[in-house]
């Protein structure tokens, strides 16, 4: 298995894409610690885990929190004894113009994205200083590399998440960290099914027409992205043996933004 005996905290666990790579690195092997703001779905996620054989943790975490975030981190070094991997990934989104948009919601999205990996980070950079090395990933998006309407503070926080992930790399060299981030396409998860109805209201055009000609638009054939797609490379990037893949942002998208 490609990750076998690796620790993992993957944040945003308890659902979506989160929950797909919590479930994909346990096949593989990992030891996986389930953050959410939910203790319910992240029991869920560890019970699933389990009952395949897997081993994982719950905690609950909001990566908003300084506190919450280096307890968690503090509470799987002391059950498995270091960390391997760390995930951010939490993610909220947000559809409004930007000359509506109201300062709190501005706020909250940058927060959660961008303050929650900064706090994430940190935490786990001191873990894997200590253990001789380790892997960051980020969850991007293609809104890392282009922006859509409506969602200035996701494109600029997923935006800012790719700077990190660049920092982190340079950095984290020296003491064998890498750092890499993840950019999805459109996967239908609760996030994006929420986004639907909201921006067929703003834009005035049906449900069907934003899923065809907004979201799947500049995509090579009209598919959404899997959870299974991101999980796979989610694997791939934490399992590569060699500083060769660090600083760098993958996208799987259906072909939506090549580089
Ligand atoms: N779904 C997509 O199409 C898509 C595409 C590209 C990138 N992404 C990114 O993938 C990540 C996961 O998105 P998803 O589609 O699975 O969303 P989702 O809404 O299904 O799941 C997000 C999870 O994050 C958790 N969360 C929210 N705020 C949190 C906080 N402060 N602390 C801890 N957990 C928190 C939620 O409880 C939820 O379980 C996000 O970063 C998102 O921006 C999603």
């Amino acid at each position: 298995m490609r990750l076998d005996n690796r620790v993992a905290l993957i944040t945003g666990a308890g659902r979506g894409i989160g929950r797909a790579i919590a479930e994909h690195y346990a096949r593989e092997g990992a030891r996986v610690a389930v953050a959410d703001l939910d203790q319910a779905t992240a029991d869920e996620v560890v019970a699933a885990i389990e009952a395949r054989g897997g081993e994982a943790m719950a905690l609950v975490m909001d990566v908003t929190s300084e506190q919450a975030v280096s307890d968690g981190v503090a509470a799987i070094v002391k059950r498995w004894g270091s960390l391997d991997i760390a995930l951010a990934n939490a993610g909220v989104q947000h559809i409004d113009p930007i000359h509506k948009l109201a300062y709190q919601d501005w706020l909250k999205v940058i927060d959660v994205h961008l303050n929650g990996a900064f706090l994430v980070t940190r935490a786990a950079l001191q873990e894997m200083y200590k253990g001789g090395g380790g892997t960051m990933l980020y969850m991007g998006s293609v809104h890392s590399m282009e922006a859509s309407p409506l969602k200035s503070p996701y494109v600029a926080a997923k935006h800012g998440l790719a700077g990190l992930c660049r920092a982190v790399a340079k950095e984290g060299a020296q003491h064998g960290v890498r750092s890499n981030l993840i950019c999805p396409g459109f996967v239908r998860t609760p996030l994006v099914e929420k986004q639907i109805p909201e921006q067929a209201q703003e834009l005035g055009i049906s449900e069907e027409a934003v899923i065809k000609d907004v979201m799947l638009k500049h995509t090579v054939d009209g598919e959404f992205t899997s959870l299974l797609d991101v999980s796979e490379l989610a694997v791939h990037l934490a399992a590569f043996p060699s500083a060769a893949l660090t600083g760098q942002s993958m996208i799987v998208s259906h072909g939506w933004h090549m580089q």
